[in-house]
């Protein structure tokens, strides 16, 4: 049984993986539109993840007896000055979340909901990994800086990630 708090906050959450994954699927839009198809890849993958993880606050709220309540997704942004400033944004994004994760971690706690507390450790740990990728990406922007023929292989290095493995789909 969830308490209408830690209900809340986890269908708040639910609402900001969302948003994460339209937030990454804008981004894959943008990429397409100046040809970079590698980049774009990257971002259809994060958005895809993205959308795993919202599901997996969908079926947590569900198997605990509570309700979902779906709320209007915010439209994300649609236009970015280079690729260099989408994992500038992308960075900040993945931090903001982390800050969430941590915020709903602590009001589990306070509820002495520990099912729930137990169930974002996954989450817990995914930032981790959710910031260093994005941080790795920017950081080779910064270091190519203005060298098309460094963009264009790195391009073609951000072609290679796949879709989110069967792994990552176990909580
Ligand atoms: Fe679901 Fe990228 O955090």
């Amino acid at each position: 049984m969830l308490s209408e708090k830690v209900q809340k906050a986890l269908n708040d959450q639910l609402n900001a993986e969302t948003y994460s994954a339209y937030l990454y699927l804008s981004m894959n839009a943008y990429f397409n539109t100046v040809n970079l198809n590698g980049f774009a890849n990257w971002m259809y993958a994060q958005a895809q993840e993205e959308l795993m993880h919202a599901m997996k606050f969908y079926e947590f709220i569900t198997q605990r007896g509570g309700k979902v309540v779906l709320a209007e997704i915010e439209a994300p942004p649609t236009e970015w000055d280079s690729p260099l400033s989408v994992f500038e944004n992308t960075l900040k994004h993945e931090q903001l979340v982390t800050r969430l994760i941590n915020e709903l971690v602590e009001t589990a706690l306070a509820e002495r909901d520990h099912a729930t507390n137990i169930f974002l450790q996954w989450f817990v740990t995914e930032q981790v990994e959710e910031e260093e990728s994005a941080g790795n990406v920017l950081e080779q922007l910064k270091l190519i800086g203005n060298d098309k023929s460094a963009l264009f292989m790195m391009d073609r290095e951000l072609s290679k990630r796949g879709a989110p493995t069967a792994d990552e789909e176990v909580a």
